[in-house]
């Protein structure tokens, strides 16, 4: 074969990324260095010099553990090295292995190496069997969701290759297993001292009918691992190198992405299609996860660092609030009273531990109660931004599932964490929403005043509340006047809320982050309902940004009297507007949180009726809304 055909060859072959874990003096750089040596993957001296060693220390055998040595000296000179990854090839695939040495951190370093893993092997003395490490590992394996764990059974020549020694363990373990959430589990004896099983098959175990671990390694299914359907484009850089290019690279977190396709950009909401897809090799028609490259789109959109670029019908949840599985890395124990910088995708934001449900106690799996966490516990907390981020599950999407929590101060990585998605608490659905929750002691609602109906009756039309959301400069204030005008000519008896109004006065306390803002549409939306039980079409215009939010105004009143109006309007055109000169101060950074700027706005995706101000002349939008009125029998 040629070089260059060999080349190829070994380009195409399938890359398997694995990780190794057990407690001290397992056995794990015997394995690693046996796999090495076996697969020839060292080099003649490298060899040579361990065999020196070896027979200097007078070791019966040659340690090929030492041929990790290298790395324990880097270690001793107190060179920090979370993960080191060590490659080797077969004929039919290449390795790496993601080695985490070091035994205090093994938290930190199985979240740090084995994350991207397709295979974990955790490997068990056969003299010990199962310990509190080997259900740490299979815990933290599963929390990570790598597909494939095989358990190495190691040191069988110590227990005379018996089976049964080995079977108790397999039983053991698979008890263990069961509780958790791994599908694929092999259980495998071996001697990595003396290669059993390791790459060939040992005759010193015949009733194992199994395959060895070389074997397993070369030919476990990894390529539906990744996931390819749903596209998540962090934005890591704006490339700007001349006037006629701009471009927005990253790595494609997951999905994959053609030339042509539409996208849309978060958190403006922006829509735009692929115009070309830049690496350093030249164009490609299409990008994979996984891939490094720089989009270009067909619309001059703004974008920066942080922002995300997903297609248009596959959206992540937005959200400033998480369900978290946590695993803390750090000496110093959690404070949940003190703040950390999450680092999610390209995004780095405030956050704080808002709820700590449990700690999991790994050998039994039962759930403790706990006020925070210590070096190396994992558990179950919830997670409050001071931004929105744009996620998924971990579940199904590791990148945009996970983060990591830094310490401002030390700088120190001091946990990782798995999203597992919006809290679903009671607490936390009913926190501030939840009418009843919020009812001083000791009132009792008025009643036997006129009825709503006898209102209605009177006034000559139903009650109703026009919930009109949308951007600053939407237009929601012009619309809502031209339709008191219009029902002012019928008659009907109006109320309007409008944001700015309300703002100088019931919610003159409020700013603008996301929770003053749910605040500020909590007292409306109350107020709202009380004009609504005295007969009014109550005309409300708020942002009202968060889906959330708007979903309390609809739950608080009877079913259908919440008419969601969302007054849609692209953020170029109301950027261009800009009534109030508040963009333009946005953007100069005089104004925070500014909604379409640097905060977000969750489009409608229910609204009983959507009205685009870009396109429609005010007029026909009234007009259309009275149809609408008139349609649901609110007017007639
Ligand atoms: S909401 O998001 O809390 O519903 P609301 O509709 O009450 O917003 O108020 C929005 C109005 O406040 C805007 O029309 C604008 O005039 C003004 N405003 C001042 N600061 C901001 C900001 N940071 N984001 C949005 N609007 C702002």
């Amino acid at each position: 074969m040629s070089s260059k055909t060999e080349l190829t060859a070994y380009e195409n072959k399938s890359l398997l990324r694995f990780t190794t874990s057990g407690s001290v003096d397992d056995g794990k750089s015997t394995l690693i260095g046996r796999l090495l040596y076996e697969t020839n993957c060292i080099f003649e001296d490298q060899f040579a010099a361990v065999e020196r060693t070896s027979q200097r220390r007078g070791d019966k055998r040659v340690d090929l553990a030492l041929l990790l040595d290298g790395l324990a000296a880097e270690r001793e000179q107190g060179i920090t090295i979370d993960v080191a990854y060590r490659y080797f090839t077969t004929a039919k695939r290449k390795f790496i292995i993601a080695d985490t040495p070091g035994h205090e951190q093994y938290t930190r370093n199985m979240v740090t190496g084995a994350s991207t893993s397709q295979l974990a092997i955790i490997l068990i003395d056969a003299r010990h069997g199962v310990v509190t490490q080997s259900r740490r590992h299979g815990f933290l394996i599963s929390l990570l969701q790598i597909p494939h764990l095989v358990v190495a059974v190691n040191k069988m020549d110590l227990v005379d290759y018996s089976e049964a020694a080995f079977r108790r363990i397999v039983e053991d373990y698979t008890e263990f297993s069961q509780k958790l959430d791994i599908h694929d589990i092999s259980f495998i004896p071996i001697s990595a001292l003396d290669g059993d099983n390791v790459t060939t098959r040992s005759p010193n175990m015949p009733w194992y009918d199994g395959h060895t671990l070389l074997h397993m390694l070369e030919n476990v299914q990894v390529s539906a691992d990744k996931n390819y359907v749903d596209f998540r484009f962090p934005v890591q850089n704006v490339l700007r190198p001349n006037l006629d290019f701009r471009g927005f690279s990253g790595n494609v977190t997951s999905g994959t992405i053609r030339v042509g396709e539409e996208i849309a950009t978060l958190p403006s909401g922006k829509i735009s299609r692929i115009k070309s897809i830049v690496t350093y090799d030249g164009e490609l028609e299409e990008a994979f996860a996984g891939q490094a490259v720089t989009l270009t789109l067909e619309d001059e959109i703004d974008i920066s660092r942080g922002d995300m670029i997903v297609r248009r019908n596959n959206l992540p949840h937005v959200g400033n609030e998480f369900d978290v599985n946590l695993c803390w890395l750090d000496e110093q124990p959690m404070n949940p009273r003190t703040h950390y910088l999450l680092k999610h995708t390209t995004q780095k934001v405030k956050a704080y531990i808002s709820g700590i449900h449990y700690r999991i106690n790994v050998n039994t799996l039962h759930r403790e109660t706990t006020d925070h966490f210590a070096l190396n516990e994992i558990g179950r907390v919830t997670i409050k931004s001071s931004r929105p981020l744009f996620f998924d599950s971990y579940r199904v999407n590791q990148g945009t599932g996970s983060f990591i929590l830094i310490d401002p101060l030390s700088n120190h990585t001091v946990a990782a964490g798995m999203i597992r998605g919006q809290p679903r608490d009671v607490k936390s659905v009913t926190h501030t929403r939840h009418a009843e929750s919020l009812r001083s002691a000791n009132v009792h609602w008025e009643g036997g005043m006129i009825s709503r109906q006898s209102w209605e009756q009177r006034n000559g039309h139903k009650a109703a509340v026009i919930w009109c959301t949308g951007l600053s400069g939407a237009g929601k204030s012009t619309v809502a006047k031209g339709l008191i005008s219009a029902l002012f000519a019928r008659q009907c008896q109006v109320m309007m809320l409008d944001g700015d109004n309300v703002r100088h006065g019931l919610c003159g306390d409020l700013g603008f982050s996301d929770q003053d803002r749910s605040e500020n549409i909590r007292r409306v939306g109350e107020t709202a309902r009380l004009f609504y039980e005295q007969g009014n079409i109550v005309i409300c215009t708020f942002i009202s940004p968060f889906h959330d939010d708007r979903g309390f105004v609809r739950s608080i009143l009877p079913q259908g009297a919440f008419h969601e109006v969302y007054i849609k309007c692209d953020l170029s055109v109301c950027k261009r507007r800009d009534p109030k000169g508040l963009y333009r101060r946005a953007e100069a950074g005089e104004i925070k949180e500014f909604t379409g700027i640097d905060s977000p706005y969750e489009e409608p995706e229910n609204a009983e009726v959507v009205v685009e101000t870009d396109i429609d002349s005010v007029e026909s939008i009234v007009a259309q809304l009275e149809a609408y009125l008139l349609e649901r029998g609110i007017i007639s």
